[in-house]
């Protein structure tokens, strides 16, 4: 289970929020996943909430972020991270799969889906609030991003994040595995440099 804890907080409310409602829809996805009996269809169901939810809510920060007039440069990545979710998590398919390894597939997605959101709200999220918060104490959008940019973080926060690195890490590596895998089985020669 995925636990809210006060490390997740930003203190924007709004935001806080529908962060503890990707939590438990989360949730929601990882008790299907542990019943034997899952069928694809309820699977689809969890998944395309997930998906719906974090479109609003990723929408609904990069607002927050134009009226607050956060710099552009953090707006860039921040968004482009987002983007890359709605990526990820669009390009899952379990069409085709045995039983077995629509469940195995569907827990890795639930893994990465979790780890996502670890690393994204302590950094990315956590970043784009103190700098909201800089401004409106008066800072200029560059002087909040310069500040701001890097968070300062607890031990406990920093293993956290690292263990969510990590996990992101050997998602990515095993999917490179796998594309080698298919390149070097594919019949197409590559074109001539
Ligand atoms: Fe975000």
């Amino acid at each position: 289970m995925f636990e809210w804890s006060d490390k997740f907080s930003i203190n924007i409310r709004t935001i806080d929020t529908q962060h503890q409602q990707i939590f438990a829809l989360l949730n929601e996805l990882s008790i299907c996943c542990q019943s034997n009996n899952v069928s694809p269809t309820v699977v689809e169901k969890a998944l395309i909430q997930i998906k719906a939810y974090s479109n609003k809510h990723f929408m609904i920060e990069e607002k927050l972020m134009q009226s607050a007039k956060v710099d552009e440069q953090h707006f860039r990545i921040h968004r482009m991270e987002h983007q890359s979710f709605v990526y990820d998590v669009n390009h899952f398919s379990v069409n085709g799969l045995t039983q077995q390894k629509y469940i195995d597939a569907t827990e890795k997605l639930v893994c990465f889906i979790s780890n996502w959101w670890t690393y994204h709200i302590l950094g990315f999220d956590k970043s784009m609030s103190a700098q909201m918060f800089a401004i409106k104490n008066g800072a200029t959008p560059e002087q909040a991003f310069e500040q701001h940019q890097q968070i300062k973080l607890d031990a406990e926060v920093t293993r956290l994040m690292i263990s969510s690195v990590l996990d992101l890490w050997r998602t990515a590596n095993s999917q490179c595995r796998q594309l080698e895998k298919i390149l070097a089985n594919t019949k197409t020669p590559f074109p001539k440099l």
